[in-house]
């Protein structure tokens, strides 16, 4: 009799079974959201949206921070305030969401695709020492999933190469590297609070940086172009000296205050859900490590906090004889929730949502056009991640209980204990299933 869920045996789960949802609000947001709407400050430099980002970049260790539209527009702030343009090469991770590539492109740049660690998903810093040229003028490390590349290194390159480090953190919201917040390391950091972030507002995104010069470019860059009036002051920052310096060309990509009155809230609930997160995924990973086959992903002793937007981990394709889409199906069947468990993004020398060649805007001239065509890169360790062993999941799976993750444990080796069944489904079937799981 078949034992595996998707050969028709029992679900390890009962389909009616409750999981931890996301997102998450309590009537203090509610209220809050309530008195704005009754007040006459619904945007433009409101009170809740620099309270919320004082208290932000305050916790995450940073000197300034402001909010933006969305964490893709962040990115562009970030490259624009740091006067990165057209044919500028700026190195970025192979697997991450599209928005890192496409700010690049946004600002004419020119994304340079560089692979990642087979065990942490993030930049291979060998592989980004190899991509820099006389062009480069800055590196993206994209925080990914529940991991991070050595920030120390990667600072001493920057350092070396005389190059901008920019972090897109969309990731990782309350993630600390030797007890600093991630976010304060780079010159300019981006933040998006979307609806599925650590931190969300629906919609919604933030940029930290290092520097007076960077705060008074990315506050016009956010504005119209406007230049910072220090009305309200916020950070005990004045106007500054040159205002007519800080007038710049740009559209609006302002953040109104109903998001801020959300991430208000979400922010006095961070630490504790991230601190939740942490300790489930150490628990989930040290179960999954005695599953033979089953690979967890590699921690870096200098991380202090991790913060998890999705938690991943690898299975061996070579010792299962069976690949990540297979085992995602599985897993799934046994738990009762379609697409819960996914494989990770796709590498973007191959990703449906990254199309470079498809804007005339975009068409500076033939030697750019062919620079910012994906299909030039090899990142084989991302594909690999891709199409063969990764396997992910949304944070809420990390916001159960303890038991839970013992329970996710189980039922991962019970796949694996039951292997063959899951080698008889043919690929072609695999459709069928995930919609039965539906
Ligand atoms: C790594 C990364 N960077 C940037 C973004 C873009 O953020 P937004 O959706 O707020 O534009 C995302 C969103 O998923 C992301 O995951």
């Amino acid at each position: 009799m078949a034992k595996l869920a998707i050969c028709g045996g029992k679900s390890a789960v009962p389909q009616n079974r409750k999981w931890a949802k996301w997102p998450i609000s309590d009537e203090a947001d509610v209220k809050l959201v309530a008195r704005i709407t009754r007040s006459n400050r619904w945007s433009y430099d409101g009170p809740t949206e620099w309270e919320f980002a004082e208290k932000f970049t305050a916790y995450q260790g940073a000197k300034y921070g402001m909010c933006c539209a969305n964490g893709t527009v962040g990115i562009q702030l970030a490259l624009e305030a740091l006067g990165i343009g057209a044919y500028d090469e700026v190195i970025v991770p192979a697997m991450t969401w599209q928005a890192t590539a496409a700010a690049c492109v946004d600002v004419n740049a020119i994304p340079v695709l560089v692979d990642i660690e087979p065990d942490t998903w993030n930049l291979d810093l060998d592989a980004v020492e190899a991509a820099i040229t006389p062009k480069t003028r800055a590196i993206i490390v994209v925080h990914l999933y529940g991991c991070m590349t050595d920030l120390t290194r990667l600072q001493k390159i920057c350092k070396k190469n005389n190059l901008f480090l920019i972090e897109d953190c969309a990731h990782q919201h309350g993630s600390f590297w030797k007890g600093k917040g991630v976010g304060s390391f780079g010159d300019v950091s981006s933040w998006s609070f979307q609806e599925s972030k650590v931190l969300s507002s629906g919609e919604g995104g933030f940029n930290m940086c290092k520097t007076k010069d960077l705060f008074y470019k990315l506050y016009s860059l956010r504005n119209c172009g406007r230049p910072y009036e220090a009305s309200p002051a916020v950070f005990g920052l004045t106007k500054p000296a040159n205002m007519a310096a800080t007038t710049l060309q740009s559209g609006n990509y302002r953040l109104t205050e109903w998001q801020a009155a959300l991430l208000l809230g979400g922010l006095k609930r961070l630490d504790k859900q991230v601190k939740l997160r942490d300790a489930n995924a150490i628990r989930l990973n040290t179960l999954l490590a005695d599953i033979p086959g089953i690979l967890p992903m590699r921690r870096r002793s200098e991380i202090t906090q991790q913060s998890y937007f999705n938690f991943a981990f690898r299975i061996d394709p070579k010792e299962l004889k069976v690949d990540n889409r297979q085992f995602c199906v599985a897993l799934n069947m046994e738990l009762g929730v379609p697409e819960l468990f996914e494989p990770p993004y796709e590498p973007l020398n191959n990703c449906g949502l990254f199309k470079p060649q498809t804007k005339t805007r975009h068409i500076l001239n033939a030697t750019y056009w062919k620079a910012v065509n994906p299909k030039r890169f090899r990142v084989s360790v991302a594909t690999n991640a891709h199409e063969n062993c990764g396997v992910v999941a949304h944070h809420q799976i990390l916001m159960n209980t303890a038991s839970d993750m013992e329970l996710l444990a189980g039922v991962v080796k019970k796949i694996v204990d039951n292997i063959d069944e899951l080698r008889s489904v043919k690929p072609a079937a695999l459709k069928k299933y995930q919609a039965l799981a539906r």
